[in-house]
């Protein structure tokens, strides 16, 4: 992984995504089945190339017009006997190696779900929106404590995380490949899935089911934390959002209500509470924005706000006309929301 990293110095560890550097119980899984299928299939190819090779050399190969007299080689009965049995070997070792691999595979998928049959403190509901996360943390003894934020998930390391999956479009799919595997969300048809981070660190998260124009830019950012990192984290996204302490904030903040960015959004503790797009109570925490497409800055910020048609073409989102001055304040709002 270093050394892909090290050859497109573009990326940053934590963008980079792969099944084959686990993160979680999962993954593990998954890699290690990768590897004994490349293995194995390796040498196989190569055995193949090697008898290829001998073939050719004993053969004495040379062009068929350099030689057009002579008649094709006859084999005797007794070549003919040999070649039937390395056949049917052959075939009998590759019927059993698929039978063996096709067994392996039942294995780790029954390893991989086997995450359901224990007990899992933490639930989420994620669901699919073109082309962005949403993400309930639900409490089950208080439904009403449910938090609710977007393309960025925490996790505590070690304890298993029950995720329902959802879609309100069309079907996406849900994959952090460092930490497990791939599950739908299908629309009217909520499906389950278990996940368990077993290493610390932020990993990036993919839609894997072309949902559309910006399917590519579906992405999640994928935060596996210790007990009490979370736990605080989770506290702090509970909290309302932060009342705007200066004046160019207070302005962003009715900017914000008065404009057309109330009837999408949703900031808890404002009298902002559509759903349509992205809940945006602690905004200002999260690392990237527009579904990690883009590093969460100030530049990026106004440039979206002001048309995010031109950074993600055909979003929901629509351009807003505002003035610089009311541009600035409303970025200068979203900055403060931690
Ligand atoms: Cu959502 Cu692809």
């Amino acid at each position: 992984m270093k050394e892909i990293v090290s050859i497109f110095p573009i990326f940053s560890a934590t963008e980079m995504q792969s099944a084959l550097d686990p993160a979680g119980t999962q993954a593990s899984e998954i890699s290690s089945l990768w590897w004994l299928y490349f293995w194995i299939l390796i040498a196989i190819f190569t055995l193949v190339l090697i008898c290829i090779c001998i073939a050719v050399l004993r053969a004495g190969w040379k062009p068929r017009e350099s030689r057009p007299n002579e008649p094709p080689p006859q084999p005797s009965a007794a070549t003919d006997r040999r070649i039937f049995a390395i056949v049917s070997t052959c075939v009998v070792a590759t019927v059993l190696i698929l039978f063996a691999l096709l067994f392996i595979d039942i294995f780790a998928s029954r390893s991989v779900y086997a995450l359901s049959s224990e007990p899992h403190p933490l639930s989420l509901k994620i669901i699919g929106h073109q082309w962005w996360w949403e993400v309930q943390y639900q409490d089950p003894d208080q439904p009403s404590n449910t938090m609710t934020t977007a393309n960025e998930i925490h996790v505590p390391v070690g304890k298993v995380v029950r995720l329902e999956l959802t879609s309100t479009d069309v079907i996406h799919s849900f994959w952090v490949p460092n930490i497990s595997g791939k599950k739908d969300l299908i629309p009217g048809y909520p499906t389950k899935t278990w996940l368990k981070a077993d290493k610390a660190g932020s990993f990036r998260g993919q839609c894997a089911e072309f949902c559309g124009h910006q399917h590519a830019h579906m992405r999640l950012e994928f935060v596996a934390e210790s007990h009490s990192d979370f736990d605080k984290w989770l506290a702090q996204a509970r909290q309302n959002a932060r009342p705007p302490s200066t004046p160019s904030q207070q302005r962003g903040q009715h900017v914000f209500l008065s404009n057309q960015c109330i009837m999408c959004h949703n900031i808890e503790g404002t009298p902002a509470r559509a759903t349509t797009g992205p809940d945006l109570t602690h905004f200002a925490s999260r690392t990237m924005m527009a579904a990690g497409s883009f590093p969460n800055t100030r530049g990026y910020l106004a440039g979206w706000i002001a048309n995010p048609q031109n950074i993600k073409p055909a979003v929901k989102m629509p351009p807003n006309a505002l003035s610089s001055d009311d541009l600035n304040a409303l970025v200068d709002y979203l900055e403060s929301l931690k």
